[in-house]
């Protein structure tokens, strides 16, 4: 860890432009080995010689900035000689700039600055050691990254051949922030080449790289100094087949380069975009779409989890259930890639939290930011609605209720105590929150919410549905007590005083709440068992989905939970003409409109073309929004049936209970677990004979038309 730099800045403001830092690293000695301990406020670069060191991307990463701060450890031994030049860039990411004031434009969030600190141990082969360390020794200048912003972009100005270095200043020698790198790094994974080169009809250059994704473009030109290349991104094409960007609402999202002379390539060093099309505003004469990649830029985890069926339109789903994923894994888990958001909001964290740990490991992602979470959980125990916090507000329910949700998902996932050890205090502190702030005892009203956010059965002008929003308050109070009693137990906690709270929420939501009118509320009541009789509240909840003509009218509180609720209340059947539903609206008419990750929006293009909401609003339509993807964890669990008991915690115990369904020919869900490889998978043969495959790592009971039989590790196959 880094224990005697001082952070060090430029010595005058200025403004949007990035700032390089300079040092030569002397030594006479002959060198054993290097280490280069380093972070920034806002995100760096480094290069020694001009060599990149490390394959962290936006490093380093983003967490609750005032308590933690993220400190990354390179060997540098390979790149260091006598005299070797290391330089630092320093972006603006999300530490400052427009990020910080969450969409605005104001100057005022320029006014701090970039700062950095690092520490370079050098240990000789005589055994000695040395270390260099970020002080007034160290220079800076105004970089080539004129200007770099999570929602602008980036402009670079690669014609720029001297720099003018000054002394920076030591701004503060305070390092209680610092932590160890805590979370997975940022990395670049895969990339496209284009696989379309056109004009649009409004005389636009455009290439379509044929995924949206998180990342960014590099390019390669030959050029004269002072061509300039400027690019835009965009998720989609209008109906017209021109450039679409309306949105990214202030987000400019644009490259902006000017050229030095010869072959040149470049990518963003501080930035990233979500994209699938790149307009070529401006390039040299001569430029090759053959020469412009995009490249995916996510978080490391390793993919845990496949899906596959017999059903085209369905694995596309599948594949854009993990596109999102891997798009909005971004060191925290954001909203959307794209527009002037980029946050990481704990409602659509918690309801696509289960998903997101049967596709990818994630528990080292989320250890960190749920600790962020806790570091910014208020003192009277709210949660804000985005972590890190940087707008300042909180406990909308379903949104705070992450701080619960999340750790109970990434236990029953991996099985380790400790992420609810982490956690306990915070989920406790939320809780009582509500305790004391609900206007009615054991129920929770009296609170401003996103509600069952962005469903169909919103009023006119309204986002919200139609749900009642005390109801949606108490369920999500129901159950995040309930997950607080059960993970205090685990823990070997006292929890009586909340399993006595608990009893009384369900005693008093079963007095107050006996009628269920929209999908969600009945969604809800079943999943958390609020209902008095789940059965009938089944039988409503069938009503419900035929009256809307056999769909869906959720919205992102109750779509997560919808299809197990009918499930859970025999009806299966209708979960999966959901599921397999191809008219708006519906998982598949996306999949049928061409998307290639999942919507924040139903309809965020109707099958006319049109976009999403009125001229006033149809601003906010991302097409990379993951909490509808959310289905998949039906898919894992109800379709295929792999659940893991809480006494199984990690896959150490499996309850398999597949519900196959002959509209599908097949079905197969797998997952790599720590235990090991888990399958489930079945098919129907041409004389309609339904054949099951399990595979188990552990000890299981695999249940069928209501027969429970033990398996012990091994591959079994059941015919029916
Ligand atoms: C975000 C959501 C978020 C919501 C809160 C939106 O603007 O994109 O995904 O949960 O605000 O209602």
């Amino acid at each position: 860890m880094i224990k005697k730099a001082l952070w060090i800045s430029p010595n005058e403001a200025i403004g949007h432009r990035c700032p390089i830092f300079r040092k030569n690293l002397n030594f006479q000695k002959e060198l054993s080995s290097a280490v280069l301990q380093i972070t920034a406020k806002g995100v760096y670069v480094a290069f020694i010689d001009g060599r990149r060191i490390g394959d962290f991307i936006l490093a380093p990463g983003w967490t609750s900035y005032k308590t933690r701060l993220q400190v990354q450890a390179y060997d540098i031994t390979g790149f260091l000689k006598n005299g070797s030049e290391l330089s630092v860039i320093v972006g603006h990411g999300w530490y400052r700039g427009r990020l910080k004031g969450f969409c605005g434009r104001n100057p005022e969030l320029y006014k701090e600055p970039a700062e950095l600190v690092a520490e370079i141990t050098l240990n000789f082969s005589d055994g000695t050691s040395e270390t260099v360390i970020t002080d007034n020794s160290w220079n800076w200048a105004e970089s080539p990254l004129i200007s770099s912003d999570i929602y602008d972009g980036e402009h670079y100005d690669a014609s720029l051949e001297v720099l003018k270095f000054k002394p920076v200043i030591v701004s503060g020698n305070n390092l209680k922030a610092l932590i160890e790198q805590e979370g997975e790094t940022v990395k670049e994974h895969e990339s496209f080449k284009p696989i379309d080169f056109f004009v649009t009809p409004s005389g636009e250059k455009v290439l379509d790289f044929g995924q949206n994704l998180t990342g960014y473009v590099e390019f390669t030109v030959n050029a004269k100094k002072g061509d300039r290349v400027h690019l835009s991104c965009a998720e989609t094409l209008d109906s017209n087949g021109n450039f679409y960007t309306i949105n990214y609402r202030s987000a400019l999202s644009e490259i902006d380069y000017i050229c030095k002379d010869g072959i040149q390539t470049y990518k963003p060093l501080c930035t990233f975009f979500g994209f699938r099309y790149i307009r070529i505003d401006s390039a040299p004469e001569d430029f090759s779409p053959d020469n412009f990649r995009a490249i995916a830029v996510y978080s490391d985890i390793k993919r845990t989890g496949y899906l596959h069926s017999s059903d085209r339109k369905l694995n596309k789903l599948f594949s854009n259930i993990v596109w999102s994923q891997k798009d909005n894994f971004l060191d925290v888990p954001t909203d959307c890639p794209q527009r002037d958001e980029r946050m990481g909001w704990s409602g659509d964290a918690h309801v696509f939290a289960k998903t997101a740990g049967f596709l990818f490991d994630t528990e080292k992602f989320f250890i960190k930011w749920l600790n962020d979470l806790k570091a910014d959980q208020f003192e009277d125990g709210m949660v804000p609605n985005v972590i890190p916090d940087i707008i300042g507000e909180g406990g909308s329910p379903g949104w705070g209720d992450a701080a619960c949700i999340c750790p109970w998902q990434i236990y029953l996932a991996y099985g380790n105590k400790q992420i609810l050890e982490n956690q306990f205090e915070s989920m406790c502190k939320w809780v009582d929150y509500i305790t004391s702030t609900t206007t009615t005892e054991f129920l929770w009203t009296g609170r401003s919410q996103y509600g069952d956010w962005l469903a169909l059965d919103a009023p006119k002008g309204s986002l919200k549905g139609i749900s009642n929003e005390e109801l949606i308050a108490s369920a999500f109070y129901a159950y995040s007590t309930e997950l607080t009693v059960k993970s205090g137990k685990i823990l070997d906690r006292d929890v009586e005083r909340y399993e006595n709270l608990y009893r009384k929420i369900l005693q008093k939501f079963r007095e107050t709440y006996t009628e269920f009118n929209t999908q969600t509320e009945c969604a809800l009541a079943i999943n958390f068992n609020l209902a008095d009789d789940s059965q009938k509240v089944g039988e409503r909840l069938v009503e419900l989905v035929k009256k809307a003509g056999n769909s869906l009218t959720t919205g992102f509180i109750g779509t997560p939970y919808l299809l197990h609720a009918l499930s859970k209340t025999g009806h299966t059947d209708i979960a999966y003409s959901l599921l397999l539903r191809e008219e708006y609206p519906s998982w598949l008419f996306s999949v049928k409109q061409g998307a290639t990750t999942i919507w924040e929006h139903w309809d965020g293009i109707r099958s006319d073309g049109s976009f999403w909401g009125k001229e006033a609003n149809s601003r906010m339509n991302s097409f990379n929004h993951y909490a509808y993807g959310a289905v998949a964890d039906w898919v894992y669990s109800v379709a295929c049936g792999i659940n893991v008991p809480y006494d199984g915690a990690g896959y150490k115990k499996i309850i398999f209970a597949p519900r196959p369904d002959n509209r599908l020919k097949y079905l197969c869900a797998q997952i790599e677990t720590r235990q090991g490889t888990v399958v489930s998978s079945w098919s129907y043969n041409e004389n309609g004979a339904l054949n099951i495959h399990i595979k188990t790592p552990s000890p299981a009971k695999f249940i069928m038309s209501g027969k429970s039989i033990s398996l012990e590790k091994g591959e079994y196959n059941f015919t029916y």
